[in-house]
């Protein structure tokens, strides 16, 4: 399975903030935002990731994240000349996801829980079909949102509704068979001009090949793409990271842990950043 992290967009939202810079690149507490998204396609194992941007700011996620190699994976980089919309992500990446299958995650999207790896295992092994989320929150207008009969089958998928039929929004993780590519090109534009990731889900419902599993009320999913979605996300981290010392989205820690680097690259890794806490936490974890 190959990965895919959508860091491109507008970031209306957060104007002034994002007229200068890439949102992704903003920082989360103690790393760029990129990180988080980055660290849950490393914990599915997934090795070979494509980072797509807008023209203006790709050459910065090259300065940041390089070519992989320090991390033992494979980084590549792709232009997506205007936010077409988030199902563009399979066209601009095609030949890239080549005959594989693919996860698409949002940069701007954070998961955090426990019991999150094993169920991204589950959801990495879909050969055939989709497997997306659904996670309640108080308002879900501002995504997609599913819903559900008693039974917990699937009754529709909806964008952004004005009335949604439940509280249940689908998160920005997204795993997909190698027919997403074909799929994705028969897309047409919505009424906003953008070809929607929600249209592409709807196509595998209709062929019954779409699961979506629920993330509990333990589990947190949080979405940076406003003034308070930013700074409550920070927090968070702080929070987590300060009550237990472990860190959330430690790369290194989770190449090393991955068996994807030895110990001694581990180490380099954490020198490059030994005045700050992160580096001192990668060097511990060398040490342990
Ligand atoms: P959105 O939050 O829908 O859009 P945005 O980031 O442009 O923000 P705003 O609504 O404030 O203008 O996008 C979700 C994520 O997907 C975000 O990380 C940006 C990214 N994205 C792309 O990379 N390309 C696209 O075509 C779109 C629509 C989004």
């Amino acid at each position: 399975m190959k990965g895919i992290i959508l860091a491109g967009g507008k970031g209306t939202r957060l104007f002034p903030i994002t007229k200068g810079i890439s949102k992704q690149l903003l920082p989360i507490y103690d790393k760029p935002m990129i990180y988080y998204p980055l660290s849950v396609l490393m914990l599915s194992k997934i090795r070979e990731v494509l980072i797509i941007s807008n023209p203006e700011y790709i050459d910065f996620y090259k300065n940041l994240l390089g070519d992989g190699s320090s991390l033992g994976m494979k980084i590549t980089y792709q232009v997506q000349e205007r936010p077409r919309g988030l199902a563009d992500a399979f066209i601009v990446g095609e030949e890239f996801i080549g005959n594989d299958s693919v996860c698409l995650i949002l940069g701007d999207n954070i998961f955090y829980g426990q019991g999150f790896v094993p169920r991204l295992d589950a959801a990495g092994s879909v050969k055939d079909g989709a497997v997306i989320f659904g996670y309640y929150v108080k308002d879900p207008s501002e995504f997609g949102v599913v819903e559900f009969d008693s039974e917990g089958n699937v009754l529709s998928l909806e964008e952004k509704p004005n009335q949604p039929k439940s509280n249940y929004a689908i998160p920005g993780l997204y795993f997909y068979d190698n027919s997403v590519i074909n799929r994705a090109k028969s897309l047409k534009a919505s009424a906003r001009g953008e070809i929607e990731i929600t249209d592409l889900n709807k196509g595998y419902l209709n062929e019954q090949r779409l699961k979506v599993e629920l993330l509990g009320r333990g589990f947190a999913w949080l979405d940076t793409g406003t003034y308070d979605g930013l700074a409550n996300a920070s927090d968070f981290v702080r929070t987590m990271q300060k009550r237990t010392g472990l860190y959330i989205a430690c790369l290194e820690e989770i190449a090393y842990k991955n068996q994807w680097i030895s110990k001694e690259a581990l180490c380099k890794l954490g020198q490059v950043y030994k005045k700050t806490e992160y580096g001192k936490y990668i060097l511990s974890i060398a040490k342990s």
